[in-house]
């Protein structure tokens, strides 16, 4: 299946009624990799194997939600389909979040067969941490390398508001289970939010130090409509960083995990500090990732709506995975120039929840 490629007038017949019949122009790289029509590669995809969380978080989800049915919902069978043919088509880094991808029942069952496709360089992990404690050992045995941990506080009543039903020991639990099993690299995820967890920047760098992990500063993002306007509670990567060299210095760092952050290191400690700004810095020169949410849509652009179903195209064709190759082929010809997370703040302008296409 090499060098095949889609005009609108060749359209296979298997996917009419799947893809939207007028076809972008189509790029697909002639070695059999993916390229969308601004030249960028896409080599990293992120799956979301579940919407369901154990946590409810404020930014991230209504107090009340309601999640898919399971018939809507991709079987591991399915995303293990999905995440082969990426693979097939040159995709090398493998990322599975949620929701929380750890309430999903036989989680650990998908990494290890993801881990040992062909092809595959790289298979890490977004966690809220409550379960780690428990599944650190087999993720580590599945072939899970890296482990991104969300932590916005450091205080158990904040992380209680904040996540709503969260358990703040249980997650301090996790991430020492973490660091005792040995991965290549733990990460904490904060959320940066003004006047629920500013006063805590410094305090979350220090313990990322006494730990011996990284830590990310994340710019909230208008995803999914929410309890309280982003305007109040936004807050620049610009100002953390000022906060945190009034403590630490900072040393810019030119490497990058192939992601949006932007790393500083700290000297004489193993931290590096990054900050994933998509309000003040835009990343979207250099994306080379498209997103999948649990129910199967598959969305080339984070910060746009364009998305290509494939749930219904896997079970249309369960033994062939041809038409879900051309699929993916012809989403690369509707990935967006770039996000656009400006404008209203307290609008959101892309109306799934995080929860959903999984960060
Ligand atoms: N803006 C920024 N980050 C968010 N996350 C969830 N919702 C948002 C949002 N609206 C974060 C989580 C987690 C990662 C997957 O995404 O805290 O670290
Ligand atoms: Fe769950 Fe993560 Fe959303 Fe919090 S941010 S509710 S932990 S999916």
């Amino acid at each position: 299946m090499r060098n095949e490629s889609l005009t609108p007038e060749a359209l296979p017949e298997s996917l009419a009624g799947f893809v939207p019949a007028t076809t972008p122009e189509t790029s697909k790289h002639a070695d059999g990799t993916l390229v969308d029509k601004y030249g960028r590669h896409v080599t990293y995809i992120r799956l979301s194997i579940t919407d369901r969380c154990d946590f409810r978080c404020t930014y991230c989800m209504a107090e009340e939600m309601t999640f898919l049915p399971r018939a809507q919902v991709l079987t591991l069978e399915e995303c293990l389909r999905i995440v082969n043919t990426f693979v097939g088509l040159g995709v090398t880094k493998v990322r599975v979040t949620g929701g929380e991808p750890l309430v999903r029942h036989n989680a650990v069952w998908l990494m290890e067969q993801i881990a040992r496709l062909d092809g595959l360089k790289e298979l890490v992990i977004t966690t809220n941490g409550s379960q780690l404690e428990r599944y650190a050992a087999p993720l580590r045995d599945a072939g899970v390398k890296r482990i991104n941990i969300s932590l916005d506080t450091l205080r158990a009543d904040r992380f209680k508001e904040i996540t709503r039903v969260g358990d703040l020991a249980k997650v301090l639990r996790g991430i020492d289970a973490a660091r005792a099993t040995g991965f290549e690299r733990l990460k904490l995820n904060a959320v940066m939010m003004r006047g629920r967890n500013d006063d805590e920047f410094i305090d979350l760098v220090q313990f990322a130090v006494d730990k011996g992990i990284d830590v990310s500063f994340i710019e909230e993002m208008p995803l999914g409509e929410i309890g309280h306007g982003r305007q109040e509670t936004y807050f620049s990567t610009e100002e953390a960083i000022a906060r945190l060299q009034t403590r630490f210095t900072l040393l810019p760092s030119a490497e990058s995990s192939g992601g949006p952050a932007r790393y500083w290191r700290i000297p004489d400690t193993q931290t590096r500090v990054g900050f994933i700004s998509p309000h003040s810095h835009n990343f979207c020169d250099s994306c080379n990732r498209v997103r999948i949410t649990a129910q199967g849509e598959l969305y080339p652009c984070l910060g746009n709506n364009d998305a290509i179903r494939l749930l219904p195209l896997l079970r249309a064709h369960p033994t062939d995975d041809a038409p879900l190759r051309q699929a993916i082929m012809h989403t690369m010809g509707i990935k967006a120039k770039g996000h656009d997370f400006t404008g209203q703040m307290n609008a959101p302008q892309v109306v799934r929840f995080m929860s959903m296409t999984g960060g």
